[in-house]
C-alpha cells in the first residue's frame, strides 16, 4: 500500500473513531471536534518542503505533504490565502536554529534525529480559517485571519498550516491577503524590539533620537514608521539605493553605508537614546559608543548568538555560552537582545492604513498597533 493509502486508512479510522464517541459540537457557526482530523477527503497537501539541510536546491515542492490535524482543543486550521518570507526562513533552510527548534518541537526526544522533516518554511501567514478546535471562542470558520508562525511549527508554504488561535488574529479588512502576508513577523519583532524591550511608547518617544541600523528591510521599515508616527526623530543607515524608500517613510537622516566607514559619519551626530540594531557582525563594537552616557541609553540587537550557539556547541553549552555574552555585555551598557514574542496575537488598529505595494513595504500614515492577548481580543 502506498503513503497515501496508508494515510488515508488512518484518517478514515480515526474519523469513524470520532463520530461513534459523538464528538461533533457546534458553536459558533463553527465545526468542531474534539480531536479533529478536518474533512475526511483532505489527506494530503500541496507544500514546499525540504527534506534535508541545505542550499534552495534542497527545496522541494509536493502535493502529498501530510495535512495538518487539529491536536490540541485551542488550535485552529487556516487555509493559507498568502505567505511571507523573511530572513530566518532562508536560515532555516540552512540548519539555523536547527537544535534548539528540535528541541522545542520534541522536548522530551523521543524523535529520531530529522524527525522535523519534511519541514515547511515560511514564518507569515494570510488566510481563512478552515476549522477551530473545541475550546477556541474567537473565530469561526471562514474568519479572514493572519499570523506570525513560531518557527518551531510547520509553516506557511503549504495550502494549510496549523495554529494555536492566541497565534492567530483577525485580518484588518483593509489589506488583502497578499499585503497583509507581508507584515505579521516583521511587525511583531519591530513591536517587541521596540515596545517590549526597549519600553518605548506612542507617550514617550517624542522627541528621542533613535538609530535604526540596517533600517530598509522589513524590521527596519516597519520600525520608522511606527517611531515617526510617535514623534520620535529617527537616523537610518542603509544603502544608496533605499535612501529614498526610508525617507519616504519619514526618516529624519540617512546614512549610506556602502560610501564608507558608517561608524564615522554616525560618530559626528548628535548621540542617541536607542539604537535598534537589525546587522549584527562587528557593528556593536562601535555602536555602544554612540549611546547617550548615563541616560538610560538602550542597544538593542535582532541578531541573537543563541540558535547559533546551540548549533555548534549544543544546547546546554550554546545556552551557557549566550548567557556569558549577554551578561559580559550587558555589564558594559544597556544592551538587549529582543526576539520575537510569537504568542501575543497581533492586531493592527487602523484607522487610516495606506500601503505602497511597492516592495510590499508599507507606508503608514497613521497606525496603532497593539500585541494583545485573546481576552483582549474578545473585547474589540
Ligand atoms: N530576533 C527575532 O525575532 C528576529 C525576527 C526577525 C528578524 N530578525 C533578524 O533581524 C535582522 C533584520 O531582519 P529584516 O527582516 O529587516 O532583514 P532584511 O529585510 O534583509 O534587511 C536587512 C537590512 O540590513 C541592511 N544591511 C545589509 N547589509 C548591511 C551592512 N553590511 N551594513 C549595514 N546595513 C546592512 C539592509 O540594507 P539595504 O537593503 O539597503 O542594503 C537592510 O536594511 C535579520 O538579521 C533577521 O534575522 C530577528
Amino acid at each position: 500500500m502506498n503513503a497515501a493509502k496508508q494515510i488515508m486508512c488512518n484518517r478514515w479510522f480515526h474519523l469513524v473513531k470520532q463520530y461513534n464517541a459523538s464528538s461533533m459540537v457546534f458553536s459558533h457557526g463553527c465545526h468542531k471536534r474534539l480531536f479533529s482530523t478536518s474533512r475526511s477527503r483532505m489527506t494530503v497537501m500541496p507544500a514546499w518542503v525540504i527534506d534535508t539541510y541545505g542550499g534552495n536546491d534542497v527545496l522541494r515542492f509536493t502535493r502529498n505533504a501530510s495535512f495538518p490535524i487539529l491536536n490540541y482543543p485551542n488550535e485552529v486550521i487556516v487555509q493559507v490565502h498568502a505567505a511571507g518570507l523573511n530572513p530566518i526562513d532562508v536560515s532555516m533552510r540552512g540548519g539555523y536554529g536547527a537544535s534548539s527548534l528540535s528541541m522545542k518541537r520534541d522536548p522530551l526526544n523521543l524523535n529520531q534525529k530529522g524527525s522535523e522533516f519534511p519541514l515547511v518554511l515560511g514564518r507569515d501567514v494570510s488566510g481563512v480559517v478552515m476549522e477551530c478546535g473545541l475550546d477556541v471562542k474567537y473565530f469561526k470558520e471562514g474568519d479572514e485571519v493572519w499570523a506570525a508562525i513560531p518557527p518551531w511549527k510547520q509553516g506557511s508554504l503549504a495550502e494549510f498550516v496549523c495554529l494555536s488561535a492566541n497565534e492567530v488574529s483577525l485580518k484588518p479588512k483593509s489589506l488583502s491577503h497578499s499585503a497583509a502576508a507581508a507584515l505579521p513577523y516583521v511587525a511583531a519583532t519591530a513591536w517587541s524590539a521596540l515596545v517590549n524591550t526597549c519600553g518605548l511608547t506612542p507617550e514617550n518617544s517624542a522627541e528621542k533620537r533613535i538609530l535604526i541600523l540596517g533600517g530598509s528591510g522589513g524590521v527596519g521599515t516597519f520600525a520608522i514608521q511606527m517611531l515617526k508616527a510617535w514623534g520620535g526623530h529617527v537616523t537610518v543607515t542603509c544603502s544608496k539605493d533605499a535612501e529614498r524608500l526610508v525617507r519616504g517613510l519619514g526618516a529624519d537622516h540617512v546614512v549610506d553605508y556602502s560610501a564608507g566607514p558608517v561608524e564615522l559619519a554616525l560618530g559626528t551626530l548628535e548621540k542617541f537614546d536607542v539604537i535598534l540594531d537589525n546587522v549584527g557582525g562587528d557593528t556593536e563594537s562601535w555602536a555602544l559608543g554612540l549611546l547617550k552616557p548615563w541616560s538610560g541609553a538602550k542597544y538593542v540587537t535582532l541578531v541573537t548568538p543563541f540558535l547559533q550557539n546551540t548549533d555548534l556547541l549544543g544546547i546546554a553549552d550554546g545556552m551557557m555560552q549566550t548567557g556569558i555574552t549577554v551578561a559580559s555585555k550587558a555589564l558594559k551598557a544597556y544592551y538587549i537582545y529582543a526576539r520575537l514574542e510569537p504568542s501575543a496575537g497581533l492586531v493592527l488598529a487602523v484607522s487610516s492604513w495606506h500601503c505602497s505595494t511597492e516592495h510590499s513595504r508599507f507606508a503608514a500614515l497613521t497606525l496603532e498597533l497593539h500585541c494583545m492577548q485573546k481576552l483582549t481580543l474578545a473585547a474589540m
